[in-house]
Parts: C-alpha cells; sequence; structure tokens
C-alpha cells in the first residue's frame, strides 16, 4: 500500500518527503484554510517538493464550475490531481475531465455504493473517509473493504485511498484489506514511526556502549 501525506502544511510535507515514506499529498479546504495562505500558491509550492499525485479540491457545486476550476488548477503542474465531492453534479464534472485526461479523486466517498459509482463516471481514485464513519459509531473500515472487494471482483482500476484516518491501526488495517493508498496526517506518520522499546532498545545500546573499553 502506498501512503500519501493528508496535509497543506508544507513543513510537514517537506519533512514526511525526507522519511522517503510518501509519494502524493492530499489536500482538502479545510487543510488549506488552517494555513491562512493563498490556495494556488500553496499547492505551487507543495509540487515544488513532491513528485507523485497532489490532489486539489474544487469548491463548485455545480459540474460546469468544477469543470472551470479543474482547468485552471490542472495549469499549476502535470502532478495535480481534482478533487471532486460525491455528487451528481460531481459525478458529471468526473466524466467530462476524464475524457480531457485530467485526474480526478472523488471525495467524502462514505457508501460502496458511492465509490462505484465514482469509479463508473472514470475517477482516477475514490476516498472512503473510514474516520468520519467510525466517529458516528459505525465501522469505517467495513467501507474500505467493501470497495476493496468490488473492485476487485469487477476489475476496477480506480484506486482506492483510505482517508480521515485517526491513528496508526486505520493505516494497518487498511493495508491488510488491501487497500491501495492510504492518505495519513502527519502526526499519524509520526506516530507510526515510533515504539516505546524502540527507544528503550537505544537507550540500551547506548548504556552498554559506555563500558566498552577505549583505548
Ligand atoms: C481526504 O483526502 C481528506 O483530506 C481527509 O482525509 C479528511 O479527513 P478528516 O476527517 O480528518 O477531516
Amino acid at each position: 500500500m502506498k501512503m500519501f501525506i493528508d496535509t497543506a502544511n508544507v513543513d510537514h510535507i517537506r519533512e514526511a518527503n525526507d522519511l522517503g515514506v510518501i509519494c502524493g499529498v492530499t489536500t482538502n479546504p479545510s487543510l488549506i484554510a488552517k494555513e491562512g495562505r493563498d490556495f494556488v500558491e500553496v499547492v505551487k509550492e507543495i509540487t515544488t517538493i513532491v513528485d507523485g499525485p497532489i490532489s486539489a479540491e474544487v469548491i463548485s457545486l455545480d459540474h460546469e464550475g468544477m469543470v472551470k476550476e479543474a482547468r485552471e488548477l490542472v495549469k499549476i503542474h502535470k502532478n495535480i490531481v481534482i478533487k471532486i465531492p460525491m455528487t451528481l453534479e460531481g459525478l458529471k464534472a468526473v466524466k467530462i475531465l476524464s475524457a480531457e485526461g485530467i485526474k480526478t479523486n472523488v471525495t467524502l466517498i462514505f457508501s460502496a455504493a458511492q465509490a462505484l459509482m465514482a469509479a463508473r463516471a472514470g475517477a482516477t481514485y475514490v476516498s472512503p473517509f473510514l474516520g468520519r464513519v467510525d466517529d458516528i459509531g459505525s465501522v469505517g473500515m467495513t467501507l474500505i473493504e467493501e470497495i476493496v472487494d468490488i473492485f476487485d471482483i469487477h476489475g476496477i482500476e480506480t484506486e482506492i485511498i483510505a482517508a480521515s484516518i485517526r491513528n496508526p491501526l486505520h493505516v494497518i488495517d487498511a493495508a491488510r484489506a488491501g487497500c491501495h493508498i492510504a492518505t495519513i496526517p502527519y502526526n499519524v506518520l509520526i506516530q507510526m514511526a515510533k515504539h516505546p522499546l524502540t527507544d528503550i532498545g537505544i537507550e540500551r545500546f547506548l548504556k552498554d556502549w559506555e563500558t566498552v573499553p577505549k583505548k
């Protein structure tokens, strides 16, 4: 399973990229708003850090508006993927954009039926939001498993991005379910690399090293 970072913070993106573990970035209007910077400027900067798919979301609700925004956004860089909300208008936009060779990531997916619709409309990626499903007391991972099964059975090439990740277990469960990609917040990425026994191990090695006779 590939790993993307889910943020618009360029310092975090740079740090994650230096770790060598991420190959893409997803942003959304809320993540952009947190940065307090111009949208296009931020996205442009991200393209200079990561050489992989970078999702930038449209905010129009009608398909004509979405397509218009998408055509502008793809001018920023060849790696831009257009994030489109999972609505009927969104599907129309995906159909048009996919015919133009523009990559799309259909976001706010909360059911397998929505994922299938998005894939058939021509989406490059679908983003089921597993954490938000957990938040309302359902099991987000079931949604991922269902989509993986359906896409496998029918040879659907659209890639599944496990989104709304809240903890390392979400990432591991998504990987075991056969999800193609997880888009991971910076703090979860850092948590994934840590283990208390690793820290204790290093401490013990260094302590023992002090007892090694030195010439
Ligand atoms: C997906 O691409 C979204 O940016 C993201 O995962 C949303 O997650 P949230 O539920 O933490 O806002």
